[in-house]
């Protein structure tokens, strides 16, 4: 089976994602701030948001790592510099640092979010960090280039998305190692009631009213899954919504 590197993996879709690959035969390596809610074999207990927590995190991975997760994420109720470590520079770095232990034929699946669709509106702000090479630098250009804290989280979920797209050929034809997103509209996990308070009740309800439901957890794991997985061997630097159609209704 493969070896599956899982961030996030207490909770929510992480969880789910844990769940569904040893179901599926994976050995799975769970890496949380928090412990895992239920026991696991392969568990890294690190903080994602800075250098030092990542780098003592990887020393303790194995040496061949089959797929990266990077599902650990924040709401935008957390402070926009916990946002911006945790969610992209922090991903980041930890995909650089687990990169070289990929075998061909690996991949990386990054959660966006459907918040992260008005990536356009951005898009040369967004190709100008994702070409900021390491965490510091990434910080100090935000130091810079300040993002508001009202909109921190779409800010670097869209960063994410143009990150995954100009960063993941270049890996592909180098190491043969696949780089996607998905994005996942509403779902059922602890953070969902943060968005209410990020977005504002109007907004929430309605969206609540252009689809049948939020997503259950297994929903999104699954197409992590399949990412994850051979059948998918020729998608490449892609973001799928995964959705129930709600980013459709946008148009
Ligand atoms: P969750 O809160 O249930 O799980 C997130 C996990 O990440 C938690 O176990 C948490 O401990 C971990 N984490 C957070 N900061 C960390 C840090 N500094 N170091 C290590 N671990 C850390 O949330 P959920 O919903 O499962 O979120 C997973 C991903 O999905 C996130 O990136 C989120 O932004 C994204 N997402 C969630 C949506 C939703 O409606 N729930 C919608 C769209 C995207």
């Amino acid at each position: 089976g493969k070896t599956i590197v899982v961030t996030g993996v207490s909770s929510g879709i992480g969880a789910e994602v844990a769940r569904l690959a040893r179901f599926e035969g994976a050995q799975v390596i769970g890496v949380d701030r928090n412990d895992a809610s239920i026991s696991m074999e392969g568990f890294v207990k690190a903080d994602l948001s800075t250098v030092a927590g990542i780098d003592a995190a990887v020393a303790q991975l194995p040496a061949q790592i089959d797929a990266l997760c990077n599902i650990a994420g924040v709401p935008g109720t957390a402070d926009r510099d916990l946002v911006a470590r945790v969610n992209y520079l922090g991903l980041r770095h930890l995909t650089e640092q687990v990169l070289p232990r990929i075998p061909r034929g690996g991949s990386i699946v990054n959660v966006a979010s459907i918040l992260g669709a008005e990536w356009p509106l951005r898009l040369d702000v967004h190709k100008a960090l994702a070409a900021v090479q390491g965490f510091d630098a990434g910080a100090k250009w935000l130091e810079k280039n300040p993002v508001p804290q009202e909109t921190c989280y779409q800010y670097f979920k869209e960063a994410l998305i143009v990150w995954n797209t100009v960063q993941s050929q270049e890996w592909f034809l180098k190491t043969g190692v696949r780089m996607n997103c998905v994005a996942p509209g509403p779902v059922f996990t602890p953070i969902l009631g943060d968005f209410v308070t990020m977005l504002g009740a109007d907004r929430v309800q309605a969206d609540a009213h252009r689809m049948a439901r939020p997503a259950f957890p297994d929903e999104v794991a699954s197409v992590i899954a399949w990412l994850c997985s051979d059948a998918a061997r020729w998608v490449s630097g892609v973001n799928i919504p995964v959705d129930g159609g709600l980013a459709s209704t946008y148009l």
